[in-house]
């Protein structure tokens, strides 16, 4: 296929590429000097002279406290923009791939600690949260062909040269490099996602025609301090991790409290579901040994 990767420098952005032109995919990387979501006329002029069959849309306003207070920015990147590439992705008869946040579900699932699934009914918990399932709504109303691809904490090797916000794994190595104790969030729980996995689990779902919005994450799930701690652990790091509730941690914008996601709609559709969280985190920290 033909595709435009848009955020192409981000951390999903820059493992996605790789693996779409091993998937034999003809890829146009498009960065943000290339192309500004928010200009629906920028848009057309850069993709429509483009031969494309699909659109990824990797790029997003990610600071989550920050879109508290712009909460406009976090709206132009996150909505209005995926809006922009679903009508002209329409108009066109592209596909498109979006992607979107496990924190659309800011509410508490019933029956409790039961993972969210695509017909949940999101409940947002903030400014960014909001932005982003505003964006998945206008990609589901423009455009036919669209897959919507929730996810959750994303960490990629990109990071490491300053792609996007940074991820938590970075950001525990370069604490854990400076101090022997560590407070972290123990009462949120989710599934941390290597952005490697991930890719490799969109590339699949490209080739297929089963459109529609999917859960993707690696497997299992987890608070952020027993995520902390598993990171040092396998760094060996001697660093002691309390763990602290959201409300002693005191960020400016709500989190949920249990955002795990589903995504047995996805493995039947690929063959399977992503790995787990662990291996994950394994295979990332050896990565990142040999990229350093
Ligand atoms: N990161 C997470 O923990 C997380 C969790 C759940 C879901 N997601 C979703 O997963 C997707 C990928 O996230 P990621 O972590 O790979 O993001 P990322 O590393 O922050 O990369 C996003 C990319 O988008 C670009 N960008 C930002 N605003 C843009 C605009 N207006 N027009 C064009 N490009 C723009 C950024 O460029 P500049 O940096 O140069 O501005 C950056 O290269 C996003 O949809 C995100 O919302 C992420």
């Amino acid at each position: 296929m033909h595709v435009a990767l848009i955020g192409a420098s981000g951390q999903l952005g820059s493992d996605l590429l790789p693996r779409l032109q091993a998937a034999g995919h003809d890829v146009v990387p498009l960065r943000h000097a290339e192309i500004e979501i928010t200009d629906g006329t920028k848009v057309a002029e850069v993709l429509t002279p483009l031969p494309l069959d699909l659109v990824i849309n990797a790029a997003a306003y990610n600071l989550v406290d920050r879109a508290e207070d712009e909460p406009d920015v976090a709206y132009s990147v996150n909505a209005f923009g995926p809006r922009n590439l679903a009508r002209l992705c329409e108009a066109h008869g592209w596909r498109l791939l979006h992607l979107s946040t496990d924190y659309v579900f800011g509410g508490a699932p019933d029956p409790p600690a039961q993972p969210w699934t695509e017909s949940d009914v999101p409940q947002p918990c903030g400014g960014y949260a909001i932005s982003k399932l505003a964006g998945e709504h206008f990609v589901q109303a423009e455009c036919s062909r669209h897959f919507v691809v929730r996810t959750c904490g994303l960490y990629g090797l990109a990071a490491l040269r300053g792609a996007g916000k940074g991820n938590f794994v970075e950001t525990m190595l370069r604490l854990g490099h400076e101090r022997r104790q560590l407070r972290v969030v123990d009462d949120q729980r989710c599934t941390p996602t290597a952005t490697a996995d991930l890719a490799d689990a969109l590339v699949r779902l490209i080739a297929t025609d089963a459109f529609g919005l999917y859960h993707a994450t690696n497997s299992g799930s987890l608070t952020w301090c027993e995520f902390a701690r598993e990171i040092f652990r396998l760094a060996n790091l001697p660093v002691e991790v309390a763990p602290i509730t959201t409300a002693e941690f005191g960020a400016k914008a709500l989190r949920p409290a249990f955002s795990v996601l589903d995504g047995r709609k996805l493995a039947s559709v690929i063959g399977g579901p992503l790995p787990d969280w662990h291996e994950a985190l394994a295979r990332y920290l050896d990565s990142r040994d040999t990229f350093v």
